[in-house]
């Protein structure tokens, strides 16, 4: 049997932006994972989605082209091998929220990869896992600046600029961010597509907004190199003041952000695509309990912490 897993994600800066060569931080979340295992059969290939209710998947060379994530991720990395599928029964189960910011069809698609990669015996470099993954995240986003995939695959913090060398970030101070879900999914491409449409409308306006993102993310990767976490925390509420801007937040992720910054964050923010998903915030490990029972209180579906290291 072999188990693989992936990580999931959290964008900390520069989301949407970045779809058009801003820079933007995010990191790994260790205890988020899509986990894989795949175990040798007499049967069809087949993957069993335990997160979606069991669904089996049935994966032959007559359905590899079509374009659901998951046969798009197998039919990927089989051509890479130039492999037919193996006779094998995946299961896959993750604790990472599906459409809420958070990586998971990344993760998927990563811990897919590494599982495929050693069901064949073979090995694959993690720049050209990154590259297929990209290439799945196109279903997902339409247009992904490749963030996610990155950080997923690298399971690192990164500085990210679309299309340039890949910056590995160091973290001086680790920090705690709380995390909260709105309860609403929402579709990245859809947030993506109308950020897009209100570029092209007002391109100046938003071109601004965009490099005030910019400075913000370059401001924000100053203050972790330094461990300024006050100052940390007050750019994250600009850059969601931004996001407000580009109309990519919701009333809950506002109504959100709002009661963990009452409660004593020392910043907040919306956390990718938006218009629903998570929010993040910047706390003190004085301070933590209070921001999570708040952020409960103000309608959060789920509330957890995690260490940025
Ligand atoms: O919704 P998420 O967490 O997958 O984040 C998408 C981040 C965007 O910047 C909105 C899009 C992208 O491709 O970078």
């Amino acid at each position: 049997m072999i188990e693989t897993s992936a990580s999931g994600k959290i964008i900390l800066f520069g989301e949407h932006a970045v779809v058009y060569g801003i820079p933007a931080i995010a990191v790994p979340v260790s205890s988020l994972r899509a986990y894989v295992k795949c175990s040798p059969s007499d049967k069809p290939f087949s993957i069993t989605a335990v997160d979606l209710g069991n669904q089996v998947i049935e994966i032959s060379q007559d359905n590899l082209k079509s374009d659901s994530p998951l046969h798009k991720s197998i039919d990927l990395i089989l051509d890479y091998f130039n492999q037919k599928p193996p006779n094998v029964q995946i299961t896959i189960k993750s604790n990472i929220p599906i459409a809420s910011g958070l990586g998971s069809g990344a993760a998927v698609s990563a811990a897919l990869g590494k599982a495929l990669a050693e069901v064949l015996n073979k090995s694959i470099e993690l720049e050209d896992l990154n590259r297929l993954v990209f290439e799945v995240e196109k279903i997902h986003h339409g247009t992904p600046s490749g963030i996610d995939n990155t950080v997923v695959v690298y399971e690192r913090p990164v500085y990210y600029i679309k299309g340039e060398k890949l910056e590995y970030l160091d973290i001086v101070n680790p920090f705690h961010l709380v995390v909260a879900d709105t309860g609403k999914t929402a579709l990245t491409h859809e947030a993506v597509g109308d950020v897009r449409k209100l570029y092209e409308k007002n391109p100046d306006n938003i071109k601004r907004i965009f490099d005030q993102i910019g400075i913000i993310v370059n401001q924000a990767m100053t203050c972790m190199n330094t461990g300024e976490s006050q100052q940390l925390g007050k750019l994250m509420t600009e850059n969601h003041k931004h996001l407000q801007a580009l109309t990519v937040s919701s009333v809950e992720l506002n109504r959100l952000v709002a009661a963990a910054l009452d409660a004593g964050a020392l910043g907040a923010k919306l956390s990718g695509g938006g218009r629903g998903g998570n929010m993040i915030a910047l706390a003190e490990e004085s301070t933590l309990k209070e921001i999570k029972e708040a952020l409960k209180q103000a309608g959060a579906k789920n509330v957890f912490d995690t260490l940025v290291k």
